[in-house]
């Protein structure tokens, strides 16, 4: 059964090795593997667990095991992934519904991100624009988008 809460201490080993396969597995479709990796390596779970005091983060999860994060820092969306083999049945959907809530709940009109090549069809088709700006991030462009949210 899937539950989506927030982030607990206890949870940083667990995001920190969801991320890590997420990026091998899943972004590598998009960024070489090479250009990957100093984000695999940043994502430590004692890096998520500083990250966590910093931003609102949420987890799924699935019979008590963490299968995806998705955090929120001001007014921007970050550190989104679902593992692989969670992938494509409505996890990602839903917990981008939860932390737009939190968004909402905390007055914030408008969410942002930098979106990943991986990530920018499945924000289009949840309301995201893409703003017009891209970057050159540590494994390659990323695309600026943001939703207005429904009051
Ligand atoms: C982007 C991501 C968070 C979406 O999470 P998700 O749980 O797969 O999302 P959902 O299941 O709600 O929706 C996925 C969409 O892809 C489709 N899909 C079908 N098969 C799929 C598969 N094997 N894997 C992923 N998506 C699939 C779904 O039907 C759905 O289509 P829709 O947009 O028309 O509804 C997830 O794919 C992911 O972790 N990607 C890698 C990390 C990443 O790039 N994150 C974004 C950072 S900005």
């Amino acid at each position: 059964m899937l539950k989506i809460r927030d982030f607990a201490p206890a949870d940083a080993e667990a995001v920190s090795a969801l991320i890590r396969q997420t990026m091998r597995v899943s972004n590598s479709n998009d960024y070489p593997l090479e250009r990957l990796q100093p984000l695999i390596d940043y994502f430590s779970p004692e890096k998520v667990l500083l990250l966590s005091e910093e931003r609102h983060c949420l987890v799924a999860e699935v019979d008590g095991c963490v299968v995806g994060t998705i955090a929120l820092e001001g007014t921007e969306l970050c550190t989104f992934f679902i593992a692989p083999s969670y992938q494509g049945i409505g996890i990602g959907s839903q917990l981008l519904a939860a932390i737009e809530a939190v968004a909402l709940a905390a007055g914030i009109d408008t969410i942002r991100m930098d979106a990943s090549l991986t990530g920018v069809e499945f924000y289009t088709r949840r309301g995201y624009r893409r703003t017009g700006g891209e970057l050159e991030g540590t494994a390659g462009v990323q695309v600026g988008m943001e939703k207005r949210l429904a009051r």
